[in-house]
């Protein structure tokens, strides 16, 4: 039998089922890894929004060997990372001890990283790599002045943090925890810890322009100031609603300063995409620091530590070891 963490109509619970429950994907996978992410917190506490069929496997993300294959991009017996691409949403996620995928946008695991490691990072990390990739790519360089990054001591924050103090980027972190992070930010990195609450409230729709880019995963009147207050030709990119799915700002800074806002969208992202997010990682991150700010679960803890994360009382990244 096979075991998992299901998302009914009553909530999620912990079942036994057999292999037929897991659908007919092409490849199947002994999961050893997976994490928590916003999403999954959502899922198992039973919010709307991510889970939209049921019964169906909650995670988003899920890191294994594969057991069988009809694709001959994959051999028995390799490592592979799915993230987003419909898991715990459409399809069975990765909260199984065996899953069945269609694996067209899963990749291997990237040299320099452990499995381990990348079940850390998760989607939070990868997205993280793609924001940057997309600030880089829209032609912001580490001259040009610092990138804030918004919801900084979450999973996407504390990545992107991590990500941009490597590529030689001064890096300005808000958190609405200051007293207790700030010091956290600093050895991400960071060069300024900001104040959520400096970035809270209806402001100018120009304000003092000091940040080349972006990385906002916190949506609402924060991503709106930060639009605000970014250089001219710089870019802010917009992944995340911790804090609200609003967006109340105004097209001055667009108009006037020709600042770019790109949405990031890591569910569907071309494999190219993926790979190359994934190859960030695989430079831009220490093993050591990333294991310092990782938390350990096993499957039957996820409930309690989705929780935590929609309340406040975690920070940087949970793996969930499956088996
Ligand atoms: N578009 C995509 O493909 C994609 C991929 C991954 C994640 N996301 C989204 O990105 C967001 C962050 O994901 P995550 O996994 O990094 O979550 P997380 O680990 O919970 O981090 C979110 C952070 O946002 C801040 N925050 C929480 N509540 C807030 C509030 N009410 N107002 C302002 N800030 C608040 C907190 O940071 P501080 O305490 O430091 O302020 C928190 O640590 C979520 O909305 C998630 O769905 C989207």
């Amino acid at each position: 039998m096979v075991h998992g963490m299901v998302v009914e109509d009553g909530g999620a619970t912990l079942k036994e089922y057999d292999e037929a429950f897991l659908g007919d994907g092409g490849v199947v996978v002994d999961v050893v890894y997976s994490d928590l992410n916003y999403k999954d917190a959502l899922a198992v506490t039973g919010r709307p929004g991510v889970v939209r069929t049921t019964p169906l496997i909650a995670g988003i993300d899920l890191v294994g060997t594969v057991a069988e294959t009809d694709d001959p991009r994959w051999s028995p017996g390799d490592w592979i990372v799915l993230n987003g691409a419909g898991l715990s949403e459409t399809k069975h996620g990765g909260y199984t001890t065996r899953a069945r995928i269609d694996a067209k946008l899963a990749v291997a695991i990237p040299d320099g990283l452990s499995p381990e490691s990348v079940a850390a990072l998760g989607t939070a990390g990868y997205t993280a790599a793609l924001s940057v990739l997309r600030i880089v790519s829209e032609g912001v360089s580490p001259g040009d002045g610092p990138v804030l990054v918004t919801g900084a001591t979450g999973g996407v924050g504390s990545i992107a943090t991590m990500l941009l103090a490597t590529a030689g980027f001064e890096v300005a972190a808000s958190t609405g925890r200051v007293d207790r992070f700030g010091d956290y930010l600093s050895s991400l990195g960071a060069t300024q810890i900001v104040a959520r609450e400096e970035l809270e409230g209806r402001g100018k729709p120009l304000q003092k322009a000091q940040y080349a880019g972006v990385v906002d995963s916190v949506g609402g009147e924060v991503l709106a100031n930060a639009i605000a207050r970014t250089l001219p030709n710089g870019t802010v990119t917009a992944c995340g609603l911790a804090g609200s799915a609003a967006l109340p700002a105004t097209v001055m800074p667009f108009i006037l300063r020709g600042v770019t806002l790109a949405g990031i969208d890591s569910v569907w992202a071309s494999l190219e995409d993926r790979a190359d997010a994934w190859r960030l990682l695989s430079k831009g991150i220490d093993p050591q620091q990333l294991d310092l700010m990782t938390s350990r679960i096993p499957l039957e803890g996820v409930i309690a530590a989705g929780e935590q994360l929609l309340t406040g009382g975690l920070h940087g990244r949970t793996l969930v070891e499956i088996s």
